[in-house]
């Protein structure tokens, strides 16, 4: 099956000489022949010969050259079942963990299984960072979409330690929390709103008070303007000509790059004032040789963070407010137990981590939702030695693509996988690699307590005391750059 594509081609020039060479024989002949030799451009251009005893390169297609498959991803990723472009390699070459295509100009593999995503994610001395090349360009030379090894480890380390563990995030409820009632107050006055852009302010301030004890204000709004601009540009075509996308945001990247220097400058003349936020950190932090972090790299770290930290957190959210309108008999189940929490606190008090960790049904809402929606499709892998995964080659040089979304809609896994079931966690308990929500291994994501923490107080709230109906319950999705309501999910608003 999968040297089918060479035989074709040599099937042409086999029959070539057994025509009749008149010329209007030829022109068609001619034609066919370069459309054949365009359609397997790719196999032939990146596919390694294999050693006798190898095994085989996953199946698939791997489309024209220069876009390989992107018009059949794009078909599937702007129609209303993005699942199509995954359904039809199924239905053409088999169920597989595995199949190779051509997509953001790479040869790619894409892991569609529990188990192969595991085998990636799980070796990350094999499997490098591999994001496209716009992604690359737009988050920074010195970013964690970049950087490998032990840069990378060091950062990490430097950055979550500001994000992982009680012991951190209980000190960040308080200001959640206040910020939450505020917004949901103001909301409620204005009535009529999209949720989306309301969400991303929220989710924005509350990344950008805990990295730079940034918040509010027009200033803040200017730099989230930006930011969407930038943002947009993570996957579209490196193409750099006024109009595109691409260019666009490279645009607003600089704006934002300067914002974020003003900040930093300022920090650097003024130490007399105590921040205690991440920014701090970076800049106080020396390595082994005693050696600070340059500017670059501190930015770059910073546009990473507000980029990784509040996009998610936003359609997540947002899908959580659709869903639980959407199903009385779970809105009614969340209302209860929140209810109770609120119960057993004095008014006024705030919440704290104890009662997040109380809050087990909602967490079951959140993450039954986040399964089905998928806001993080896939995540991005550069092969750097050839290695064998369930049977097939995976070439060094090529790209994979951890498709996380295939594996939370698997039916063998998740029975009725379209269906929202949250009581389906009260029996389940998945297995490494059935649930990455925030991926796995060493580039997992390193907010991934934060933004519970952040949904569930401002859910704990929102459902609590206030209502929203869609102005248009039947307001299509599209799924790039991530899943949401077209209409951004104008709601009526109020209290209750
Ligand atoms: C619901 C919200 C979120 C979702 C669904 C999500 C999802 C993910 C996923 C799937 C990855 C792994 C990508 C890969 O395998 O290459 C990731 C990485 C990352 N996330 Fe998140 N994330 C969320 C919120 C956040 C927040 C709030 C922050 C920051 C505070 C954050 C910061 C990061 C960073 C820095 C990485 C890169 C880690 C590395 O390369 O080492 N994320 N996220
Ligand atoms: C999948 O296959 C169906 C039927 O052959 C076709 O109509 C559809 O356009 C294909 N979708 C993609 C994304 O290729
Ligand atoms: C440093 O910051 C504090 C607080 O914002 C301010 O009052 C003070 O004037 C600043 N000092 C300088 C030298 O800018
Ligand atoms: C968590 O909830 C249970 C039952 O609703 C309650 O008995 C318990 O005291 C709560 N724990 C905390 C730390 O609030
Ligand atoms: C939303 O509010 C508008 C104006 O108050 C009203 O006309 C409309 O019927 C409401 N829609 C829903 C779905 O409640």
């Amino acid at each position: 099956m999968d040297f089918a594509p060479r035989r074709w081609g040599l099937a042409v020039l086999e029959v070539v000489p057994s025509v009749r060479w008149t010329g209007a024989a030829l022109v068609p002949l001619l034609v066919v022949t370069v459309i054949l030799l365009l359609r397997n451009w790719n196999w032939w251009y990146y596919a390694p010969m294999l050693r006798k005893g190898q095994a085989p390169l996953p199946p698939g297609d791997m489309g024209w050259p220069v876009i390989g498959q992107i018009l059949d991803f794009l078909r599937a990723f702007k129609s209303s079942d993005p699942d199509s472009f995954i359904g039809n390699m199924t239905k053409r070459w088999g169920r597989h963990s595995l199949y190779r295509t051509h997509l953001f100009g790479q040869p790619t593999v894409l892991a569609t299984t529990a188990e192969s995503i595991k085998q990636v994610c799980m070796n990350g001395e094999v499997f490098k960072s591999g994001w496209p090349k716009s992604t690359r360009t737009v988050l920074g030379r010195k970013s964690f979409a970049v950087l490998e090894g032990d840069e990378h480890r060091r950062l990490r380390r430097l950055t979550s330690q500001a994000l992982q563990g009680q012991e951190v995030l209980k000190n960040y409820i308080p200001k959640i929390e206040d910020n939450c009632k505020e917004r949901l107050k103001s909301w409620a006055k204005e009535g009529q709103f999209q949720a989306v852009p309301k969400l991303q302010e929220f989710t924005f301030e509350v990344i950008s008070s805990i990295f730079m004890s940034y918040g509010g204000g027009p200033v803040a709004q200017q730099l989230l303007h930006d930011f969407e601009l930038m943002v947009y540009g993570l996957r579209a075509m490196a193409i750099n000509i006024p109009g595109f996308a691409y260019h666009k945001s490279l645009q607003a990247r600089k704006k934002v790059i300067n914002a974020l220097q003003s900040i930093l400058d300022e920090r650097r003349m003024n130490k007399t004032v105590k921040y205690s936020d991440v920014l701090e950190t970076l800049l106080e932090t020396r390595d082994e040789n005693g050696v600070y972090l340059t500017d670059e790299e501190i930015i770059d770290t910073l546009v990473v963070f507000l980029v990784a930290g509040h996009q998610s957190s936003t359609f997540s959210i947002a899908w959580v407010m659709i869903f639980v309108q959407r199903h009385p008999e779970v809105l009614r189940a969340c209302r209860e137990e929140q209810l109770r929490i609120q119960k057993s606190k004095s008014p006024g008090e705030h919440l704290t981590y104890a009662d997040f960790r109380n809050m087990t049904y909602l967490s079951s809402v959140i993450d039954e939702t986040m399964r089905i929606v998928n806001v993080s499709p896939f995540a991005f892998r550069r092969v750097s030695k050839t290695v064998e995964i369930d049977g097939f080659t995976v070439p060094k040089g090529w790209f994979i693509e951890t498709w996380l979304r295939a594996a939370h809609l698997d039916e063998r896994v998740y029975p009725e996988p379209y269906e929202f079931k949250p009581e389906r966690w009260q029996t389940f308990k998945p297995r490494t690699g059935q649930f990455m929500l925030f991926g796995l291994g060493s580039r997992s994501c390193i907010g991934n307590e934060l933004a519970k923490l952040e949904m569930s107080i401002f859910l704990h709230h929102a459902i609590l005391s206030y209502r929203w109906e869609p102005v248009n319950p039947h307001s299509p999705t599209k799924y790039l750059p991530h899943p949401q309501p077209v209409d951004g999910y104008l709601v009526n608003f109020s209290r209750i």
